[in-house]
């Protein structure tokens, strides 16, 4: 397989949504990139990733935190790394040239409709933090389990909490000295978060030996200051939800702005003025 560029735009409010924030979903991608290493790593347990034949897919890639873990640990592996989002695939199209990577086939798809990709063609399905975020998360799952391979092996993550915490408890306690009645919006569906449910929902679709478990990943920043400014600044579509919950009732962001930072710094801060916080993952494995 050669490196092809190609750019089937599943054109939606989602796709739109999240290609303006491609530029800065690097910044998500360095606390992704450890629990991705510990998919890859339970998925190369399962079934390594060596064999000639194998055909590797990044569903939902982003800037391809998947991606990257497994053309450096395995260059020759056949991959197919998707998004819906435009800016997202041209992110990764950039490493693959910059990098020199081969078989590597970057597209804009919808997961929801897995156009071009044959039924029971892959040999190790890969969807990190995407279905919790999505709008069609039962038809991606049946796309999913279509396209893997009998005997083939998904390799998943999702947050574990549906209202992502890591930002939502200090903006909930900023909330809440100005105006207690604030109640925070989830930012994600339990159904599609909380452990047992997810691992319900990948049995439904028809996958076996589903084996799910909390994982956490530390969320650095230089400075407090520097998260609050991406966090009300990046433009991320689910903190742009929590935003707007505040602003819905009447509220000015400014008003908030200092509230959030020393919530952020009681929260987070070290000794160092740097940031650091806990951010909960469900991921693990299963076989079609
Ligand atoms: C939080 S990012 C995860 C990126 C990457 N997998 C990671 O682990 O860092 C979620 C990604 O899912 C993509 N996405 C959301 N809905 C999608 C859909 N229906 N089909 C394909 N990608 C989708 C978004 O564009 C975004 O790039």
């Amino acid at each position: 397989m050669a490196n092809t560029i190609t750019s089937v735009v599943a054109s939606d409010e989602l796709s739109k949504s999240w290609s303006p924030f491609s530029a800065e979903y690097n910044a998500v991608e360095r606390m992704t990139i450890p629990l991705v290493q510990e998919v890859v790593y339970e998925v190369n347990q399962l079934s390594p990733l060596d064999a000639p034949d194998d055909i590797a897919f990044d569903n939902g890639c982003g800037t391809g935190a998947v991606t990257i873990i497994l053309k450096t640990a395995f260059p020759n592996l056949k991959l197919i790394s998707t998004d819906i989002s435009e800016g997202m695939i041209e992110q990764v199209l950039t490493k693959v040239k910059e990098r020199g990577w081969k078989n590597v086939e970057a597209r804009v798809l919808d997961a929801a409709d897995l156009k071009g990709i044959a039924d029971s063609s892959i040999t190790h399905t890969f969807s990190t933090f995407m279905l919790c975020l999505a709008s069609e998360p039962h038809q991606i799952l049946n796309e999913m389990y279509r396209v893997t391979k009998p005997g083939g092996i998904l390799g998943f993550a999702t947050w574990a909490d549906p209202y992502f915490g890591f930002w939502t408890t200090p903006w909930t306690k900023a909330c809440r000295e100005l105006d207690p009645e604030y109640g925070p919006p989830y930012v994600m569906e339990p159904a599609w978060t909380l452990l047992d449910s997810v691992g319900m929902r990948l049995q439904e679709a028809g996958f076996k030996e589903v084996n799910l478990h909390h994982a956490t990943s530390m969320w650095q920043w230089n400075s407090v200051q520097e998260a609050v400014d991406w966090f009300l600044e990046a433009g991320h579509p689910r903190n742009v939800v929590i935003s707007r919950s505040w602003t819905e009732r009447g509220r000015d962001i400014e008003e908030i702005k200092l509230g959030f930072t020393r919530a952020l710094a009681e929260a987070y801060e070290q000794d160092d003025g740097k940031m650091a916080g806990p951010c909960i993952a469900c991921i693990g494995t299963a076989r079609k």
